[in-house]
């Protein structure tokens, strides 16, 4: 299943993401700058923090109340913001558009 990650700079990083791997994982697996996942995963540092298309937001469900929290120390959260350790790759994600933020 295909994951695109678009740079600040406009560059993409295509890949192909088992299910069950989480974004963050992929990202950190696929060198992606400015997906860190510092915490590893555990909600604990917002280093993954990832804009969603449009397109692709219902898909990945909703954010969670931990997530929500984490996602309010982030500078620039919009609507599209996600934790990208909390989103895991499934069939309903195949093609999913990620936008990295700018560097903090
Ligand atoms: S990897 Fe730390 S919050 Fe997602």
């Amino acid at each position: 299943m295909k994951v695109t990650w678009v740079l600040p700079r406009g560059d993409e990083v295509v890949a192909e993401v088992a299910e069950g791997t989480s974004l963050m994982e992929a990202a950190v697996a696929n060198n992606v700058a400015g997906v860190d996942g510092e915490c590893g995963g555990s909600l604990s540092c917002a280093t993954c923090h990832v804009q969603v298309d449009a397109d692709w937001r219902e898909k990945t469900g909703e954010v969670g109340e931990f997530e929500d929290a984490m996602l309010d120390m982030v500078e620039d959260r919009s609507d599209a913001s996600r934790l990208s350790c909390q989103v895991r790759m499934s069939p309903a994600l195949d093609g999913i558009r990620l936008t990295v933020p700018e560097p903090g």
